[in-house]
């Protein structure tokens, strides 16, 4: 991989890493995207039949898997909280980006979020308490931090193309 992009739930990991591999002209991966596959059902399918613990574990897998591979990977807002993941990012030699992102922000860009099962099952405020609970780790995981409320995708490429 070129760069890992962490960060919580609708911080624009997705977004912002199909343009910035796009620009790049590297493939783009989606660790959700790669569970899903693996899973063959949603991520909301696998938490409910299946429970969060067996989602986690998939989540490693493709984890594990995809660091091997070229491009930009986007995680899932949990992948850097468990200690095995956690390890492998700091262990990847792999610029890990953090694309931060106010509560205020994530209110606003998950209200009416259907396809996050955590975001309906903790609803907006436990969501607040989540990331707060989280944001230590994702700065220790991180080598670059970008706040993105007031940016714009395109700017934060433009930013990221200048660290990488
Ligand atoms: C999760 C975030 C989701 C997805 C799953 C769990 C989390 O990814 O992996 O629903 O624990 O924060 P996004 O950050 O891409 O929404």
């Amino acid at each position: 991989m070129q760069a890992i992009l962490v960060g919580f739930m609708g911080s624009g990991k997705t977004t912002v890493g199909q343009l910035l591999a796009q620009q790049l002209n590297v493939p783009y991966h989606d660790l959700d995207d790669i569970i899903v596959a693996m899973a063959g059902k949603s991520i909301q399918q696998i938490f409910d039949e299946n429970g969060e613990a067996a989602f986690r574990q998939l989540e490693h897998i493709a984890l594990a898997r995809s660091l091997a591979q070229e491009g930009i990977l986007g995680t899932g807002g949990g992948t850097p909280i468990q200690a095995a993941n956690f390890s492998l990012l700091q262990k990847s030699n792999v610029p890990v980006i953090l694309l931060d992102v106010l509560p205020e922000t994530i209110m606003k860009r998950l209200k009416d979020d259907t396809g996050r099962p955590l975001a309906k099952e903790l609803g907006l405020s436990g969501l607040v308490d989540l990331k707060s609970q989280r944001d230590d780790r994702y700065e220790q995981v991180s080598n670059y931090r970008i706040a993105t409320d007031k940016l714009t995708p395109i700017e934060i490429v433009k930013i990221l193309k200048r660290q990488l």
